[in-house]
């Protein structure tokens, strides 16, 4: 509600809309009252720990805040304000390829456990530059999107008028006239620009729009589990595969070098692939509670028990433990 308020409604629409009538998205929302917590009874719960390892980093909560692609569109400071958010409540943080701030200056200002969301692109030359830039500048974990071969036809952007970068179309005016608090910042503010990006189109010599063109054109359907096995092997560190849905993909992913899962349908969520990336509490002290979890869940798996129903649905075929995490 107060997003609402506050947000021009192009804008809005931007960061709650789904494609198409909506029907996976009002699905995969809801299928988080699915969940039934179920207590483990007479269990010493006197200390209670909430630390996870994810892409090898001790993190104090099991959630992590995903990359949106365009931040700046939402906030003045674009990417840099979720990055200190997530370096307040000691969350791991994932800048997009499509973010608005270069990686190498998000890196500069946010010390905490940050993962890089990477594409594999028609240049493959572009997405090893991306891969040397974030070792580089010290991201821990790539995540590899693989759910968008195809962008979602989004109908409430038609109707509202977003268009990229934002202008203002008469459709939209009135919204952004009576947001002032938004529109302001953003007409004064940083430049917004696909920062990780710009340097390429600056290199063709080409105007802004194309910016937006040439990453456009970027997108590789043709992308398939040997290019998956080649980031893996020009990497060489934590890699999630964001966007798998099937155990059967799942376990691919692993094959071809994946150390992590990210599933964006809820209620899947994280995955950690066993004995990859446990820091057996050398980097946080001992109190990272991720081995013990991991072997309950799955000796839980094992006999066929667990929590969430729909989770278990996924997971019965596959031996990878699950973590609570994000899906939309
Ligand atoms: C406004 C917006 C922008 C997003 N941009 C990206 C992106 O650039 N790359 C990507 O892999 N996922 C992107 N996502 C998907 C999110 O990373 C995430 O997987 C998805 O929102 C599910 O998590 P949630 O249920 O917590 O929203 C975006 C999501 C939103 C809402």
């Amino acid at each position: 509600m107060l997003a609402r308020r506050r947000l021009p409604r192009p804008i809005f629409d931007y960061i709650d809309g789904g494609a198409d009538d909506e029907v996976s998205l009002r699905r995969n929302a809801g299928a988080f009252t699915d969940y039934e917590l179920v207590p483990d009874v007479l269990n010493d719960v006197s200390e209670t720990r909430t630390e996870i390892e994810m892409f090898g980093q001790c993190t104090r909560w099991p959630l992590m805040l995903a990359p949106t692609g365009l931040t700046r569109m939402f906030h003045g400071q674009a990417e840099l304000a979720v990055a200190h958010a997530a370096a307040r409540h000691g969350l791991l943080y994932s800048l997009s390829t499509m973010g608005t701030t270069r990686l190498e200056d998000l890196a500069q200002a946010f010390a905490g456990p940050k993962v890089f969301q990477i594409y594999i692109f028609k240049d493959r030359g572009l997405t090893a530059e991306f891969v040397a830039r974030c070792r580089e500048a010290g991201f821990h974990g790539l995540a590899l999107t693989v759910d968008t071969p195809v962008a979602g036809n989004r109908e409430r952007d038609r109707v509202s008028g977003l268009s990229l970068p934002p202008k203002l179309t008469l459709k939209s005016l009135f919204s952004f006239a009576v947001h002032p608090s938004w529109s302001l910042p953003a007409l004064t503010g940083s430049k917004f620009d696909l920062a990780n990006v710009s340097h390429k189109v600056d290199a063709l010599a080409s105007g802004p729009m194309s910016l937006f063109d040439y990453i456009g054109g970027q997108f590789d359907r043709s992308v398939g589990w040997r290019d998956v096995e080649w980031l893996a092997r020009e990497w060489n560190g934590p890699l999630a595969i964001k966007g798998v849905m099937t155990p059967e993909d799942a376990r691919r992913s692993i094959a071809s070098g994946a150390t992590d899962l990210q599933s964006r349908r809820a209620p899947t969520g994280w995955c950690a692939c066993p004995g990859r990336s446990d820091c057996g509490g050398t980097r946080c002290g001992g109190r990272c509670a991720r081995r013990d979890l991991r072997r309950r869940h799955s000796a839980r798996l094992r006999r066929g028990e667990g929590v969430g129903t729909r989770r278990n649905r996924l997971l019965d075929r596959t031996p990878l433990p699950i973590w609570p995490g994000s899906g939309r």
